[in-house]
């Protein structure tokens, strides 16, 4: 079933002195329970994409069609923890917003924290915690509202490269789990072949779709075992050259 349709989004900024047309044409359909990866050279307009999609900005013009109300939640860049705030409050922020800190809800963050680890950190404060943890704990907080689809802007990037290995392993554990649908910016090609059903490959700005690879391994399980598919390679060499990086 399909959640979230888009069709022909297009973005144009404009500044002071010029007029700067970030997206041409975005067309896409989301299923429900599917990760979608978005990558594409820098600049080329993957955080406005996300940013329409989830409703923080306007499109110049285009539709975004939503299933009956679906809900977002949105884990931007970092992790924007609250370093005043215990961890336990940190995931709370959201439900506090909307007004919804019920008994059911504040059972949901325990039961959220004690299966991912994080039972015995919840009065501790985020400067406590190491890089994955606080991952772990900014996915929490976004889940806490239940939202139904996931914006995730290069999730990761704060991460070293082990640590992002497990983070990424984790929380598409999680997302899985939850049975949540997914879009996923990233700048890593292993990291959206690895996770990812789709990857939707941008052109360099003013940006359209330039190829969308259904991701088929053998043996598709965790994004950890996913890299040693043998046909990962191949999507990876066939979305490098999409992408033409200049070296
Ligand atoms: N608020 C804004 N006002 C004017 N121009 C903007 C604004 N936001 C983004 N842009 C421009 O739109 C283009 C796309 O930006 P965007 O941040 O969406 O790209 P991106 O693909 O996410 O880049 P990166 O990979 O570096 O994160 C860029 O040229 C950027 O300078
Ligand atoms: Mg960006």
């Amino acid at each position: 079933m399909e959640i979230l349709k888009v069709k022909h989004l297009r973005k144009t900024y404009h500044t002071k002195k010029h007029e700067i047309l970030a997206v041409e044409d975005f067309s896409f359909n989301l299923k429900q329970g599917e990760f979608v990866a978005i990558v594409g050279p820098s600049g080329c307009g993957k955080s406005t994409i996300l940013s329409i999609l989830c409703g923080l900005d306007k499109p110049s013009s285009g539709t975004i069609e939503i299933n009956n109300n679906l809900k977002f939640g949105y884990m931007l860049q970092g992790d924007n923890l609250f370093e005043w705030r215990t961890i336990y409050k940190n995931c709370l922020i959201g439900l506090e917003l909307e007004n919804k800190l019920t008994k059911e809800n504040l059972d949901y963050v325990n039961h959220l924290l004690d299966t991912y680890g994080l039972k015995d950190f919840k009065k501790a404060y985020p400067n406590n915690l190491s890089g994955g943890m606080r991952q772990r704990v900014s996915l929490i907080r976004t889940l806490a509202t239940k939202p139904d689809i996931l914006f995730l802007d290069e999730p990761f990037s704060a991460l070293d490269y082990q640590t992002r290995l497990a983070v990424s392993d984790d929380v598409y554990k999680i997302i899985k789990k939850e049975k949540k649908s997914a879009i996923m910016v990233t700048h890593d090609l292993s990291e959206a072949i690895s996770m990812a059903d789709r990857v939707i490959v941008m052109s360099p700005r003013p940006s359209t779709i330039k190829n969308i690879y259904e991701i088929k391994l053998t043996g598709k399980s965790t994004p950890i075992q996913n890299r040693k598919a043998k046909e990962f390679a191949d999507y990876y060499d066939k979305i490098w050259k999409d992408i033409d990086y200049h070296v």
